[in-house]
Parts: C-alpha cells; structure tokens; sequence
C-alpha cells in the first residue's frame, strides 16, 4: 500500500502524511521502511488514534524520528490542515455497535453517515475533504462500497476524484476481519483516465466508473450492454422477501407430524435452505398462519384449535418474548403476510446463493418464509416464460453483475435489486393484454 501511495510520485522535502486510525502504527513502519529503502529522509507523519492502548506500541515504533507525530484525537471531529497522502485503513464498525448520540452526531457532519452506514464510509469522506489538490489516498476497506445502496454518497463524492486503481485483495487478507477487501487508489484531481480494477485472480481491467452514485459493479465487471428498458418491477405485482414470523419453532412444523385439527391453518412453507439448485420445488413443512386468506389477522376467537396449540405455555412464551408484541398481538406474525399476493402463482429464490436459481410454485399454495424472495407475475399464464428468463444466462450474468456479495463467492438477492432484472419486450406485450384484460374486468 505504501508503494501504491508514493507510485510515480515520491514524497518530496515538506511533503505531509496522514494515517487516520493508525492503531499501532502499521503504515507508519512501512513508510519509514519505504524510506529507507529508497534513502530517503522520513517525510512527516502524522497518525491519528483515538485508542489510547494502541498508542505506547505506535510511539514506540518511532522513538527517535522527530518528523511522526501520533495523536490521541478523534479522527471525525473537525479538522482543517491538509495532506499530501492520506493512507489508512479505517475501522469497519457497522451502525448497529454505535451509540444513538454518535450516530446523530455523525449524520449532522457527514453526507455519508446515510442509512445503515459504516463508520470506514465517514472516514473516506473526512480524509478526501483533506487531502491537498493533486494529493495521493490509499485505503484498504471492504469492497462492499463499490456496490451497496448505503454507500451511494461516498460514489458521488467520489466522482469529483481521479480513482487510479481499485485492487480487489485476497480475501484472506486480515484472517477473518473482512470479508472481499478492496484497495483503492485515490488523486485529487479531474478523472482523466479510466479506473484500472485488479482482480483477485490477476486479471486487470480499465474502466469508467459511473458518477451518478449508482453501483460501480456493472462497470468493473464489463457490464456497458445497452439493455432493455422493461424490469421485472414493470411485469410483476410483487417481489418481496418471504414471511418473517419471529418464531419459526413455534408456527413451522414438519407437515408429516402436523395434528390433522391443525390443517385448516396450514400451508405448505418453504426456507432458503430447502431450494437446492437444479433440483424441482418440494416442500416438506408446514406454516401455521394465524391470518385469513385475506391477510387480516384472525381474533383470538377465531382461532379455534390453533389457539389452543398456541396457547400452550412454552408456545406461547416465546411467542410474547418477540420484540414486535410490544405493538401487536401476541400471536401475530412479526410482520403482516400479503397473502392476497402470497397465495398465487409465483417464483421463489433462495436469498444467499452461490447462482441465483428461481422455481416455480404454479398452485401459488407455498407460504415462503423470510430467506425466500418471491416473484408474483401480473399475467399469472407468464408464470413459466418469466421463471424460465430468470433462470437465462442473460438474466443470470445480470444478477451476478449487480447483485451484493455474500461471504464465500455467495450472491445476495434483494428485492430492490430483483425488481431492476431488465426482461425481454415480448413479455410486455402480454403484460398490456393483461393490463386491458384486468381493466375490463373491473368494469
Ligand atoms: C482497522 S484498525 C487499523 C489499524 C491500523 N491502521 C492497521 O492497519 O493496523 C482501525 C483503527 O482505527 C481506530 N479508530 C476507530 N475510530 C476512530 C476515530 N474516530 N478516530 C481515530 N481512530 C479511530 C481504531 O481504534 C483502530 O485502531
């Protein structure tokens, strides 16, 4: 990284570095490394630790050299003086491990303390707002920024700097730290050539990144093919993540052992795990489901011999242990289930996968639980052309292009992203039939 820092331009007499969260001092060694390899005076150092126990090792580290200065700040408060490099590799905390003061802090200071943000995006932002016109950036982050929606205020930024190189790092990188590392190459300066991407098997290649905030996969991956305008948005009523009910143990049971006084309440269910690639749809458990057929949930007096298994102490237990009984009935669901859309024709997929592979559930019967994705076609005939374009290379390359990466090479599918497949034209024209079919019908 240091040798990425100082590639093609050296430190000169005067030059300033910054490494924020320097922890024990990592890069600082490594400069003062480069340095004396290339014999060469240690340039100014400035590291910036807000964890007092990594100073003594950081301080150590430097005895002796008067131009490193470690300070025991806060990296995110307000700064003003610049820097020529800025090298570093921020702290990955995820939102969920910070305060509710730190957060609205971070959100007044940071355009990209958005939506469930990571602590390493804010310091992305702080360390561009101060590095010096034509200064150098090198950060090793996970490569999550390069696609997910949280991160769309940092690409932005980005667009307003020369990214010279990303290089996508073994995964192995930092033991089992971070997953997919990526480490970027930044210049403040207009982007004048296009981005070169290395990847983890060697390959290289140079891209335009968009600047528009919108996923950088697309691009790295090769993926500039003018698509059709039509989305799976435009041709279906939902794509939505599967039921969460806050208690699987307690409303999912193998339908083998279910009491015959239960059936009447359920329908067959499906999990992620159950739907294996190149294998037929088969559902071997049964959902318990305390709501009419219409979606609304059933009084408790409606609820017969369903109310009785509930009722039961252990049962019922758990079920009022759910955080969401503090604003629903003890034994609703943890979110309401659209079954007016569940129970119809549709496609499922598993949301982690190693290839996103889609089947068809054609008696619309099946009660997808919270690690299925499921896909209800407005024109129910389209059931099996829109699963069979699902399962297309040409869909499939899309998916992969944009969807998130899961730990181990997985893909994660998400609605918002499922809904933007683009899909055939022809699959439109039956859309509009349907739409005019529809139309009538209501009339
Ligand atoms: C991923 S570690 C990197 C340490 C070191 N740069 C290295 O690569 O070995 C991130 C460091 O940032 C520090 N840190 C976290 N929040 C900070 C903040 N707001 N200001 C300064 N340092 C911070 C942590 O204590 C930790 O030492």
């Amino acid at each position: 990284m240091v040798a990425k820092l100082f590639e093609g331009c050296p430190p000169r007499q005067g030059s300033l570095i910054l490494d924020p969260g320097c922890g024990s001092g990592a890069f600082i060694q490594g400069i003062v490394r480069w340095s004396n390899q290339h014999e060469v005076a240690v340039p100014r150092v400035v590291g910036i630790e807000s964890d007092p126990r990594h100073l003594p090792e950081a301080r150590r580290g430097v005895a002796g050299l008067s131009s490193v200065a470690i300070l025991n700040e806060d990296f995110l408060d307000p700064r003003k003086e610049l820097f020529d490099y800025v090298i570093g590799n921020p702290p990955y905390v995820p939102i969920t491990d910070l305060t509710i003061a730190e957060r609205g802090r971070y959100r007044e200071r940071y355009a990209t303390a958005r939506g469930r943000f990571d602590l390493y995006l804010l310091f992305y932002e702080q360390a561009l707002r101060l590095l010096k016109p034509g200064g150098r950036l090198v950060f090793i982050t996970p490569e999550k920024f390069l696609y997910v929606r949280t991160a769309e205020p940092l690409r932005r930024a980005l667009a307003r700097f020369s990214i010279e190189e990303i290089h996508l790092v073994d995964e192995t990188t930092f033991g089992d730290l971070v997953t997919y590392p990526a480490i970027t190459t930044i210049v403040n300066s207009r982007a004048l050539t296009p981005t070169r991407v290395i990847f983890r098997d060697g390959d290289r290649r140079e891209v335009r990144l968009p600047a528009d905030g919108t996923s950088w996969i697309p691009a790295i991956n090769g993926d500039s093919a003018p698509r059709s305008e039509l989305t799976l948005a435009d041709i279906c009523r939902r794509v939505s993540c599967g039921v969460a009910t806050g208690a699987d143990a307690v409303f999912v049971t193998p339908t083998a052992q279910l009491p015959a006084n239960l059936w009447r309440f359920a329908f067959p269910t499906i999990a992620g795990r159950q739907i294996r690639i190149g294998q037929a749809l088969h559902s071997s458990h049964s959902i318990l489901v305390p709501y009419g057929r219409s979606g609304d949930l059933l009084g408790e007096e409606q609820l017969g011999e369903l109310g009785t298994y509930l009722r039961q102490p252990e049962q019922q237990s758990r079920l009022e242990r759910r955080t969401c009984v503090t604003h629903k009935r003890w034994y609703a669901f943890h979110e309401n289930p659209p079954l007016t859309d569940i129970l119809r024709p549709k496609i499922l997929c598993k949301d982690i996968t190693s290839r996103p592979f889609f089947l068809a559930d054609e008696a619309g019967e099946i009660v997808p639980r919270h690690s299925v994705y499921y896909i209800v076609p407005k024109d129910p005939s389209q059931l099996h052309q829109i699963c069979d374009h699902l399962n297309s290379s040409d869909a499939r390359a899309w998916l992969e292009a944009h969807c998130q990466r899961a730990a181990n090479g997985f893909f994660r599918l998400q609605s918002h992203v499922l809904k933007h497949v683009p899909v055939p034209p022809s699959l439109a024209n039956a859309h509009q039939e349907t739409l005019f079919a529809s139309a009538g019908a209501d009339r």
